[in-house]
């Protein structure tokens, strides 16, 4: 199994570290769609499965479970079935129609909950489900994304340390939070690196990650119903969160200045560090990075279509009142 692994590990990691122009910040991209199977969330699939391999946990005979929106699960289908064992993601309805359509055809199985959770979001529910189902399977492993030290082991050892490679100085991480396995292995890998770094974590208004109150999201990737155990190793210094229609403006001004197509979470970085910087002048530039965890063609139908940002502009705005 890890023989087959490795001989597609060259698509997985070494991504485009890309300058942007900005006029007070010396802004960097890592463009992470470039990535097999186009999500940041590869290397984490990856490194998981590869060290519970390792250890004997995952056999021939195992089923791998796994609560994802999209992209994390895409990864997980890929290398599952490069190795030749049976994977089940647990999905909930703010999947884009693209990745069902993908997971449907690269799984052993899709599980669709459809009731959303006391915070507003799916993702407790999913949880409920894949303990379900892992009780129900024969010698199942949980990946688990939000609690498996390995996720953001990966990112210590691969993103963190590509970006740790790339730099000089480095004086700000913009890092947007999901599952949070990024931002705990970089964040480790960067202080390291640059002590006096500042690591900012990027969420969306409605994701209760952060203390926030919960409300209802429409763009997957970013934020959460829950704050993740990995969280706990995570070195960050503020905080700043972004609507989902400041996102979505992003990602258009994202396009538009830099000729970047990419997904939502992207969006929510780039406008928090423009937002972060606007006033700020510096007489040495800082040095900012931040990730393009996915393109944009899995969201032609959300951000990129126009009816629907329309549509989500009135969840935002409608009010029920006399
Ligand atoms: C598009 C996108 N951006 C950002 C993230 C956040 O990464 P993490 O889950 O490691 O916090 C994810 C996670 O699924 C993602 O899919």
């Amino acid at each position: 199994m890890l023989t087959k692994m490795m001989a597609i590990s060259h698509m997985i990691g070494n991504t485009p570290l890309i300058k942007l122009e900005h006029e007070h910040i010396n802004l960097f991209c890592k463009l992470e769609y470039n990535n097999l199977m186009g999500s940041v969330k590869v290397r984490p699939a990856f490194y998981i499965l590869q060290e519970a391999i390792k250890r004997g946990e995952i056999t021939q005979e195992t089923t791998v479970i796994e609560s994802s929106s999209g992209n994390f699960a895409i990864a997980l289908a890929t290398l599952c079935k490069r190795i030749g064992i049976k994977f089940i993601p647990v999905i909930d309805p703010n999947i884009n129609p693209v990745y069902e359509n993908l997971l449907r055809a690269f799984s052993h199985e899709v599980v669709k909950v459809t009731d959303r959770d006391e915070t507003g979001g799916f993702l407790l529910t999913r949880i409920q489900t894949v303990n379900r189902l892992l009780n129900e399977t024969k010698s199942s492993f949980w990946t688990n994304q939000y609690g498996n030290p390995d996720s953001a082991r990966a990112h210590y050892f691969g993103l963190g340390a590509e970006i740790a490679d790339s730099f000089e100085t480095l004086d700000y991480a913009f890092i947007g939070v999901s599952s949070g396995g990024t931002i705990t292995g970089i964040s480790q890998r960067l202080k390291e690196r640059y002590p006096n770094i500042k690591i900012i974590a990027v969420d969306t208004v409605g994701s209760v990650i952060f203390g926030q109150e919960p409300q209802k999201r429409y763009i997957p990737g970013i934020g959460s119903s829950m704050r993740p155990d990995i969280l706990k190793g995570a070195l960050i210094d503020e905080v700043v969160h972004v609507s989902e229609e400041d996102t979505v403006n992003a990602c258009y001004q994202l396009y538009a200045e830099h000729g970047i197509f990419a997904g939502g979470s992207s969006g929510t970085s780039y406008w928090a560090i423009k937002n972060y910087f606007k006033d700020q002048k510096h007489v040495v530039k800082p040095n900012v990075v931040f990730l393009c965890p996915d393109g944009g063609m899995p969201y032609v139908n959300t951000v990129y279509n126009q009816e629907w940002v329309q549509w989500l502009h009135q969840q935002k705005h409608s009010f029920v009142g006399n």
